[in-house]
């Protein structure tokens, strides 16, 4: 098969590409990406010189580029992680968001449409089903949770899954969604929760706490994410969406006491700052569909897998240092200046 995966040189999308290479040498997989500030090439860099990958620089809201793309390479298969993604940035700039999150998915429909498509598999998130309250425990999302966003992120993300599944409808799309809790692992952009208490407490700087820090996540491995999205678009139904979770619930301020407990930094370090407008309180994810349907169950176990995952950070703090700096940016330029 012809995968391509989009948003494949961004945290999640590279281990996926990583993943798709190295396990199926029978299969060629594209990665596109339009490396934003959150793409990062030397993501994929154990596999950039495999016989079954290639990288192309683009936009998947450029619709004569995807056209033309969709019309050279007669992909197999898209599995859609491109995305602005920071929910910070979103209130920000929200039209950044419906642009790539919004057109982008609508763009690479009408390609799937115009040039057939086996499947459009489409990476969504559980933050479509707007939050849960903190005083019951009992309630989880599920498959059958009513969208309610709460963000600009959210709204544009859950605006594409509408999208998707309207082009299943109308146009016969063979289509899956993917609703993931949050993600943690190497390698992803230190903007968010974890990689940014990381390394802000190994330098001794404040770690801005939201609120009051008792907001809850429900936190899985990348790993585990994207072998459940490999399960799916090779075996899930067609027209059905499948959540992905591992009941990891925890505090944002439990997640950084770990963090403090293992880089051996105080907890005077706790700075608390005003929240984040809008602040979702509880993510939860119930995964019964996909590990009853698919088989699909969480390898990582969250209390070893965060104090791995919090080594693979200290071992590798010039991973983290050349994007604070922005030097990261220079490896596209020096890796592909002859091939594109
Ligand atoms: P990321 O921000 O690390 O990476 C996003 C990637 O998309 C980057 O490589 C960027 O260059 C690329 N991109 C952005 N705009 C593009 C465009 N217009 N055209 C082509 N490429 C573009 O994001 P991530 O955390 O890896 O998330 C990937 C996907 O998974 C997103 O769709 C996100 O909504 C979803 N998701 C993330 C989490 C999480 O915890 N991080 C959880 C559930 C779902
Ligand atoms: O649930 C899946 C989502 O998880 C994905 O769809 C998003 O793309 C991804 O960014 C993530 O969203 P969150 O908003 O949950 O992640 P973030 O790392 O931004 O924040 C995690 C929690 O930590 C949240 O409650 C806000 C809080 N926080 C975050 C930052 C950056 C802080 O308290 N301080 C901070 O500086």
């Amino acid at each position: 098969m012809k995968i391509c995966v989009t948003g494949g040189a961004g945290f999640i999308g590279s281990v996926m590409v990583n993943y798709l290479v190295k396990n199926y040498p029978e299969d060629y997989i594209v990665n596109l990406d339009k490396l934003t500030y959150a793409g990062n090439l030397e993501n994929c860099k154990e596999v950039e010189n495999e016989p079954n990958y290639k990288f192309v620089k683009g936009d998947i809201a450029d619709r004569e580029f995807i056209f033309k793309l969709f019309e050279e390479e007669k992909f197999d298969v898209i599995i859609n992680f491109a995305a602005e993604t920071h929910v910070d940035r979103s209130v920000e700039f929200p039209d950044e968001f419906v642009r790539t999150n919004v057109i982008g998915t609508t763009t690479l429909l009408d390609a799937c449409k115009q040039y057939g498509i086996r499947r459009y598999h489409q990476v969504s998130t559980d933050e479509v089903y707007g939050d849960l309250p903190l005083d019951r425990p009992d309630l989880f999302f599920t498959e059958t949770t009513p969208i309610h966003a709460s963000s600009p992120y959210s709204a544009a993300k859950a605006s594409a899954d509408l999208f998707v599944m309207a082009y299943h409808r109308t146009f016969n799309i063979p289509v899956t969604i993917s609703r993931c809790s949050n993600n943690y692992g190497q390698n992803q952009f230190p903007e968010k929760l974890i990689p940014l208490m990381i390394s802000r407490a190994t330098a001794g700087e404040a770690l801005p706490v939201y609120g009051d820090g008792a907001n809850v996540r429900d936190w899985l491995h990348v790993e585990d994410h994207c072998k459940a999205i490999d399960l799916i678009v090779r075996y899930g139904r067609v027209g059905e969406v499948y959540n992905i979770g591992g009941h990891n619930e925890r505090t944002n301020l439990q997640v950084v006491k770990t963090i403090l407990e293992a880089v051996g930094a105080d907890e005077s370090l706790i700075k608390y700052v005003k929240d984040r407008p809008g602040h979702d309180r509880r993510y939860a994810i119930d995964p019964t569909k996909i590990e009853t349907e698919l088989g699909w169950k969480p390898t990582y176990n969250f209390d070893t897998g965060i104090r791995q995952t919090i080594k693979w950070y200290l071992d590798n703090e010039d991973w983290w240092k050349r994007i604070i700096s922005g030097e990261y940016q220079n490896y596209f330029k020096e890796m592909y200046k002859d091939r594109v």
